[in-house]
């Protein structure tokens, strides 16, 4: 019998090989919570706690629970499937968009893009064995996965949509928010919580509307989006 646990009310088994949910997710599934609506992506999803909670959410039409780590997939329809969700969810193995972008077709869109990237700086010693090292492994300085993330994610965004980020002050929340903010997004810190040796934050950012990018705006009073 696989392991289950009951992480804030969602019934979730368990795979030694995929990423067991942690103070990070616990913040993701707040900003879900709080958030989703629409077309939701899950992207990285592991046990699929972030796209599950959001298809709990009558404002969410539909989800799609991705991940690079085949077993996670796999573990994500099995927890859809417990929690009585998986008619409002797909699933998919991918590496970040290529499954939503081919030359012959439309790029995909969505109206939440929620991710928990791996972040943390990690030396060739460092690697985790096994497709669990994908939850961790952020490559030397921490940021491979969300600059490659970064680099075009809003090509995948709705217009109104809004951006779910969780990030560490381990690889940069700051530099992170500058990218955004560069890119014509408002970004707001949704909440974060401190350890001994890190910051993690969730960040939500929202695309500024064309007229609102001539206005000077102080940076983090932004309201990062609608709140359901
Ligand atoms: C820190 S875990 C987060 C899991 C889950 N979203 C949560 O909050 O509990 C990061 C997840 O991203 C996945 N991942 C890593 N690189 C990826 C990539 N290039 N494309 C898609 N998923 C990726 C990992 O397999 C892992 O499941």
């Amino acid at each position: 019998m696989e392991p289950r646990t009951n992480f804030m009310g969602l019934d979730l088994a368990l795979c030694p090989d995929v990423y067991e949910p942690s103070d990070d997710s616990e913040l993701m599934v707040e900003a879900a919570r709080k958030y989703s609506f629409g077309k939701v992506l899950d992207l990285g999803c592991a046990t699929g706690i972030f796209g599950i909670a959001s298809a709990q959410k009558k404002e969410v039409s539909s989800v799609v629970c991705a991940d690079l780590n085949p077993a996670a997939v796999e573990l994500a329809k099995k927890n859809a499937v417990l929690n009585g969700v998986e008619k409002k969810i797909s699933f998919i193995q991918t590496d970040l968009f290529s499954a939503f972008s081919s030359s012959s077709k439309p790029k995909e869109k969505f109206d939440v893009i929620g991710f928990n990237p791996p972040y943390l700086p990690t030396t060739p010693a460092e690697k985790v064995h096994g497709t669990l090292n994908l939850a961790f492994d952020g490559g030397k300085s921490g940021r491979k996965i969300t600059d490659k993330f970064l680099s075009g994610f809003e090509k995948h965004l709705n217009s109104g949509g809004i951006l779910i980020l969780l990030q560490s002050s381990l690889s940069g929340v700051e530099k992170t928010t500058v990218v955004l903010e560069k890119k014509g997004f408002a970004v707001g810190k949704f909440a974060s919580r401190r350890f001994f040796f890190e910051e993690i934050a969730v960040l939500v950012a929202r695309k500024r509307p064309e007229d609102e990018k001539k206005k000077p705006r102080a940076r983090r009073d932004l309201n990062p989006g609608p709140t359901t």
